[in-house]
């Protein structure tokens, strides 16, 4: 099969609580494989990915790839807030999680599901997207780069590890 028809074949539906289970198991398996040139970074772990999936709250999103039944990815996001305030930044949407199982990367299911999330917020008649990304990430940031997302030179330091996060955005 070649790449075109793998990718014609990816379904995207929106994501529930009933998916978690298997979501926090597949952003824990693709993180695992992430970091496997990084020996010295102990991977964030299922805890973590159940606690940003929260369905519980209003204004967050999940849309999720299927192939033949199959989760094979997903995004989710919600408003962007003000990291110090904590006040919703208006017109502004914010990409928290982007996973694809490993054994799928390659094949542009991350640039669907990215593509996604950006017609998720221009329907929020949104302005602006933007997400935090490890420096490190070379694979996700060239699809977002891809995909017109620019630096903008904000950076903090990673939670888990002495790396740092860039900071990319794209005005939509
Ligand atoms: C990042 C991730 C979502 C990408 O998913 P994917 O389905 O492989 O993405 P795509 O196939 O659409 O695009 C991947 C890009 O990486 C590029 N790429 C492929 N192999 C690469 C490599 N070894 N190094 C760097 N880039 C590579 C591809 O060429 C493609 O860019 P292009 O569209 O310019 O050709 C996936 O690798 C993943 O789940 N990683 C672990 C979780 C993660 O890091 N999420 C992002 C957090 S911000």
């Amino acid at each position: 099969m070649n790449e075109k028809q793998h990718i014609e074949q990816i379904s995207i539906r929106e994501g529930s609580p009933d998916d978690v289970d298997e979501l926090v198991s597949l952003a824990n398996r693709a993180d695992v494989k992430r970091l496997v040139p990084f020996t010295d970074v102990v991977p964030r772990g299922e805890e973590y990915f159940r606690k940003v999936l929260k369905f519980q709250s209003n204004d967050f999103w999940v849309r999720v790839a299927t192939l033949d039944g199959e989760i094979v990815g997903f995004i989710s996001g919600e408003p962007t807030i003000n990291l110090k305030t904590k006040e919703r930044i208006e017109g502004v949407e914010h990409i928290k999680t982007l996973v694809v199982d490993p054994k799928h990367w390659g094949k542009k299911i991350g640039g669907r599901l990215v593509s996604e999330a950006i017609e998720i917020a221009k329907k929020k008649s949104k302005k602006q997207i933007e997400l935090w990304t490890h420096e490190t990430n070379s694979r996700a940031q060239r699809l977002y780069e891809g995909k017109g997302f620019k630096l903008t030179g904000e950076r903090k330091e990673a939670e888990n590890t002495n790396e740092w996060i860039v900071h990319y955005s794209l005005n939509i």
